[in-house]
């Protein structure tokens, strides 16, 4: 069971949603509005970030925001000129960072801060993605301050975690999700928590095209919410946003959706077609298994 997560209650209903979709904010009692969000990962310079955000703009409708959140997150060169797009287009798409510094200001080369993100109007930051993690050695402390430093800067930290192929092997993989969820959202109150996201993002399943089963994706993000509601309180755990990512596309999502757990995906190799990323973003329309 998800814990708070499954409680009862009167969720409202959303527009062309599915009777599966409709049933994960009834049954959780919360108002977890499904989001999707796009990984650019080291892909798209300024320019073609531009070309790809007015692509996702013309042929996303207000019905689709309505429905889901749709969330881009380009490298840190292309920050600005989404901006200024966004801004000056008044669109509905939000957009963030893929990682942040841990700390304020300072000599640290290379590094990019939480305010310098809020100032660019980011609303999410990724931390802890199990890249960052593996090329710059990133810790379960790191990440914990990293989230941190976001929620100061009023940045929604996107936390990401997630198993290896040989701790799923040996079946750790609910454990070892759970203590990562512990340490990065270590001293955060219970509002923090609630405002959270979590991306439970298979390691084996990122840019593998192999893609999680959805009962051990639910599995996973009914663990993790429960463990948030055990240490965070039930509030946290009913709120806190919980998304899957690992070779998400057009013909695997729906079925992902409509997992009671899972609130959403973070798509990395799909997000960079614009015609991909937007069936994705429109899943309520897919069949299941389609
Ligand atoms: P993928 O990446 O969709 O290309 O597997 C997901 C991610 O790393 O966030």
């Amino acid at each position: 069971m998800s814990g708070g997560g499954r409680r009862a209650g009167a969720g409202a209903e959303r527009g062309g949603g599915t009777s599966r979709a409709r049933g994960r904010e009834e049954q959780s009692g919360s108002s977890r509005k499904p989001l999707i969000a796009g990984n650019w990962k080291m892909h798209y310079n300024h320019l073609e970030a531009l070309a790809l955000v007015q692509k996702l703009a013309f042929a996303l409708k207000p019905r689709d925001y309505a429905a889901t959140e749709v969330v881009v997150l380009p490298p840190f060169t292309a920050l600005r000129s989404v901006q200024t797009l966004v801004m000056g287009d008044r669109l509905d798409i939000r957009y963030g960072a893929q990682d942040m510094s841990q700390r304020d200001d300072g000599a640290y080369t290379g590094d990019v801060s939480g305010s310098m993100l809020a100032k660019l109007g980011c609303r999410y930051v990724l931390a802890g993605h199990s890249e960052r993690r593996q090329y710059h050695g990133e810790s379960d402390a790191v990440v914990n301050a990293k989230v941190k430093a976001a929620l100061k800067w009023g940045l929604v930290p996107i936390v990401c975690v997630g198993e290896t192929q040989e701790i799923r092997q040996a079946g750790h993989q609910v454990s070892h999700c759970e203590s990562q969820v512990e340490g990065a959202l270590d001293g955060l109150t219970s509002e923090q928590a609630a405002g959270l996201v979590i991306a439970y993002e298979p390691i084996w399943a990122i840019g593998t095209g192999e893609v999680a089963e959805p009962q051990d994706a639910q599995e996973a993000a009914a663990a993790i919410r429960d463990r948030v509601s055990a240490v965070h309180g039930p509030d946290a755990g009913v709120n806190v946003r919980i998304l899957y990512g690992g070779s998400v596309k057009a013909d695997n999502i729906a079925v992902m959706m409509a997992q009671p757990a899972i609130d959403g995906a973070l798509v990395g190799g799909a997000s960079l077609d614009a015609g991909e990323f937007v069936r994705i973003c429109r899943y309520r329309e897919l069949a299941v298994g389609a």
